[in-house]
């Protein structure tokens, strides 16, 4: 198989990799920013057109105050970088998730990220902030069930692909790979409806330390799959 269009990846283990140095949790969350940046030119180099990447889950505001505010305060800072970067990477910048509920002056960052950098495609790196993918399937019914009662859409012409339409990926491909870092092996409310046929790859390294060699790993075990969705192989 080739090199995988789509990679979606569950950031995990900033926390453990910062604890393992003695230091706070925020400082795992500064070094899983920073890598980001290299994960992109590394996809990019690789062959990847999409990376979608999962940064604040609608779970984590469970989280103590103080770190739901650095995590927004880094991935503010990340857009700010990739805003003026957009040109050299030629990179399609998308945010998934409710973002109603994050502060206005994110909010506006956000939809300037995305209007700068749309006339790029060579990498297309969308952030899932504040996204649960049952929260999204809420959100789409909810739309759904409002154009339906505007008349503007019969039940009869709900199908699969009409109702991707309405979910935050509707511009994206599903996935052919998930990555999850640092062991944990479950999906955390990500992309359910979007992964019922991506191929799981989980790594054992936290976040922080999930360099190209270990992307490489990731896409050479994926390479070396049988995907046969549902049908059989064939010879
Ligand atoms: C991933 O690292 C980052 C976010 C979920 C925002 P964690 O903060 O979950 O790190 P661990 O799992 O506690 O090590
Ligand atoms: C999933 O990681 C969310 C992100 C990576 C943003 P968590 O660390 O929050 O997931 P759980 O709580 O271990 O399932
Ligand atoms: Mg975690």
């Amino acid at each position: 198989m080739s090199v995988p269009e789509h990679i979606a990846i569950i950031m995990d283990g900033n926390g453990r990799w910062a604890k393992k140095r003695g230091l706070p949790r925020n400082a795992g969350h500064t070094a899983g920013a920073k890598n980001v940046e290299d994960i992109c030119v590394a996809a990019k180099k690789l062959g990847v057109k999409y990376l979608t990447l999962y940064a604040l889950s609608t779970e984590n505001w469970s989280r103590p105050e103080a770190e739901v505010r650095a995590l927004m305060r880094l991935l503010s800072g990340y857009l700010d970088k990739a805003i003026k970067t957009a040109h050299e990477n030629r990179m399609h910048i998308r945010v998934i998730g409710d973002i109603t509920r994050l502060e206005p002056k994110f909010q506006r960052q956000i939809i300037e990220a995305e209007r700068v950098s749309s006339v790029y495609d060579e990498l297309n790196l969308t952030i899932a902030i504040n996204y649960g993918s049952r929260d999204e399937l809420v959100r789409a019914v909810r739309r759904v069930g409002a154009d339906i009662k505007a008349g503007t859409l019969a039940p009869e012409a709900v199908s699969e692909e009409l109702f991707a339409g309405y979910l935050d990926t509707r511009e994206l491909p599903d996935p052919d790979l998930l990555i999850r870092t640092s062991g944990e092996q479950r999906l955390s409310n990500y992309l359910l409806w979007q992964l019922a046929y991506s191929e799981f790859y989980f790594a054992q390294v936290p976040w922080p330390d999930f360099d190209e060699a270990q992307l490489v790993r990731a896409i050479d075990a994926y390479e070396n799959r049988d995907r046969r969705y549902g049908g059989i192989r064939e010879e």
